[in-house]
């Protein structure tokens, strides 16, 4: 027997309501807020990730699925999807086009990482991306639909994480005070984020190692070296929130684990997920789409793991199904007018099942309270010689009789 790959999941027929419950939100919401849908593909060459996500992190470092192409070419499975709707904002000349600067997407992502609960290989997000404004209304706009979307779905206990990474100048002066405080705590720090001090120092103060965080409690925050443009943006973006009633909780460690971050960073945490407990997160990548070849256009957008949603989805959120009828035909006669009625129902916008495995009339009976109808409808011999269905109540158990040409309009009522 050939199994599924480790961290790969199969979403099962009694899981699939759960996922199209947030995938209709998802829809909802981003469409409420003006986004379109834009469907990127699931493999790019590998370049566009190293370049955008950055050469140093852990995500092009060690979790890509990277493979080479029958021409040599190399191409990697998306490990997220900023990218590659950056490549086609600037390929199909989007700028250009007022309607086409709102993005939203939905679909699988792939990363080589240890697989724990909420945490998978091919896992699959909602995410958005808002092109072409500089406004920190911009910046509060996504995260507003983030939250929405969220708390629509009934989940509750959510905190939204917020910090600045100043704007490109800021960086390389704070990184330069940081790395001058982690030397003086060097020998406290694990393996990786001495490695890191030299490849990508802001990542330390987003070590999970308890050690770590304690040796940079006292860490230079980023914050107190924010450019005045860049304080500026901070605050408003502060305020936006504040006026739409957002609360937030200032966190400077939160650094993010992708390099094309400028400004805004944030992340919707949950203590109800264990260790995996980010639920969304994003931010502000202002210099992007230049760096991939377009022109300056700055950018805001995030992402939600769904894997994680479906983990935290109250039973409550579940869209109902529709009712469902089902016709029970026993004997010849009565599965050939069965399949009329089935059929005339289904034609009417009414979910009707039956069997069609020749059961019993008991059995039948049990199949449909199984799958939960809430009428059968009886067609056997003496029925079809009156010309009548019985059509039973599975709740109430009562039983009425329809003449046949009257219970697809009985029913759809
Ligand atoms: P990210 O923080 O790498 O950001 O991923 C966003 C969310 O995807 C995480 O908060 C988490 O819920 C989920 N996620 C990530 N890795 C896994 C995994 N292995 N298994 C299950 N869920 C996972 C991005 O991907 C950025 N592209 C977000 C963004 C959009 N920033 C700007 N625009």
């Amino acid at each position: 027997m050939i199994h599924g790959i480790k961290g790969v999941k199969d979403i099962l027929p009694d899981e699939s309501r759960r996922w199209q419950t947030i995938e209709t939100a998802a829809r909802r919401f981003a469409t409420l807020y003006g986004f379109q849908e834009i469907r990127v593909p699931v493999f790019e060459v590998t370049e566009l990730f190293a370049r955008s996500i950055g050469a140093t992190t852990d995500i092009v470092e060690k979790e890509m699925y990277t493979f080479q192409d029958r021409d040599g070419t190399s191409l990697t499975l998306r490990p997220e999807a900023t990218a590659g709707v950056v490549r086609a904002y600037i390929e199909h000349s989007l700028s250009g086009q007022p309607t086409a600067q709102k993005l939203y997407y939905l679909g699988p992502m792939f990363r080589h990482e240890r697989p724990q609960a909420g945490r998978l290989r091919q896992f699959h997000q909602f995410g958005v991306e808002s092109f072409g404004s500089t406004s920190p209304h911009a910046d509060v706009e996504v995260m507003s639909l983030l939250l929405r979307f969220l708390t629509g779905l009934g989940l509750t206990g959510l905190t939204l994480e917020l910090n600045s990474l100043g704007d490109a100048s800021d960086r390389p002066a704070y990184k330069a005070i940081l790395v001058e405080f982690l030397k003086t705590k060097e020998e406290r720090l694990c393996g990786n984020c001495r490695r890191r001090m030299q490849t990508n120092p802001l990542r330390v103060l987003d070590c999970k190692v308890p050690e770590c965080r304690l040796a940079t409690e006292q860490a230079p925050k980023l914050t107190d070296h924010l450019s005045p443009a860049a304080r500026a943006h901070f605050q408003q973006v502060t305020e936006g929130l504040t006026a739409l009633g957002i609360p937030y909780t200032l966190n400077p460690r939160l650094v993010r684990g992708l390099d094309y971050y400028t400004l805004t960073t944030f992340e919707v945490t949950t203590g109800n997920l264990g260790a995996q407990n980010a639920v969304g997160a994003g931010g502000r990548y202002d210099g992007l789409v230049k760096a991939l070849g377009g022109s300056e256009t700055p950018a805001v957008g995030f992402a939600v793991g769904l894997e994680r949603v479906a983990l935290l989805l109250p039973e409550q959120a579940l869209q109902p199904l529709d009712r469902l009828i089902f016709v029970a035909a026993i004997g010849a006669s009565g599965a050939r007018v069965g399949v009329r009625i089935l059929d005339g129902l289904r034609a009417a916008g009414v979910r009707a099942e039956s069997d069609l495995r020749g059961a019993s009339l008991k059995a039948q009976l049990r199949h449909a309270d199984r799958l939960g109808a809430s009428s059968v409808v009886i067609l056997g011999d003496d029925e079809i010689t009156q010309g009548v269905a019985l059509v039973r109540n599975m709740s109430t158990k009562e039983q009425q009789t329809v003449p046949l040409d009257r219970v697809v309009e009985t029913l759809s009522k």
